[in-house]
């Protein structure tokens, strides 16, 4: 099933540089390849599915690139769904993808019922420890903020991140995250 992963590899970069994603094609590379590359170690750690947790770390913002961030754990789980069924991959395991899909937003309560999900909603949190000058990009340019402003922003907002996170992820992350804090008070 290489084959597939790199098809939806594919699939979502392509998507990423077309003038419709606002996101840019940084979503790409300072987003979604951090997301693979925790999911993967977490994989290994938890002993999980891994090509399920790739499909889906791969697709988990596909919603978001392709229709704006509202709603975009839905949209994504439609767009995985139709995009795996057009590549023949089983029915049952695009129902584990799409469930990784649905629940992968922190601010969404919805219940994690695999570990996969997990790992993939952990991931996706992780990621903000490799991309902290995204953190203060959006800080800057989206929010507008001033210098302090900024990095109070950034703190409560890899603060959260790091609070949400499984046992397992933590572990991983803590150095980096008591990194940030120390450079941030
Ligand atoms: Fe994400």
């Amino acid at each position: 099933m290489e084959n597939i992963k790199e098809k939806i590899r594919i699939f979502v970069e392509e998507e990423c540089k077309k003038p419709t994603n606002s996101y840019g094609y940084q979503v790409y590379s300072n987003h979604l390849l951090p997301v693979i590359n925790y999911a993967k170690i977490l994989t290994k750690k938890m002993n999980a599915n891994e090509e399920i947790v790739e499909l889906a770390a791969t697709l988990h913002d596909i919603g978001l690139i392709m229709h704006g961030r509202e709603n975009h754990h839905i949209t994504g789980a439609e767009i995985a769904e139709k995009k795996l069924k057009e590549l023949n991959y089983p029915e049952e395991k695009i129902e584990q993808v799409k469930h990784c899909i649905r629940t992968h937003r922190g601010s969404k309560d919805i219940k994690r019922e695999t570990k996969e999900a997990q790992i993939v909603a952990d991931a996706d949190a992780m990621s903000h420890f490799d991309r902290i000058g995204g953190i203060f990009w959006i800080a800057y340019f989206v929010e507008k903020l001033n210098q302090e402003e900024a990095r109070e922003f950034v703190k409560t907002k890899l603060t959260k991140s790091f609070n949400k996170l499984s046992k397992n992820a933590k572990e991983i992350i803590k150095p980096r995250y008591e990194a940030a804090m120390m450079l941030l008070e």
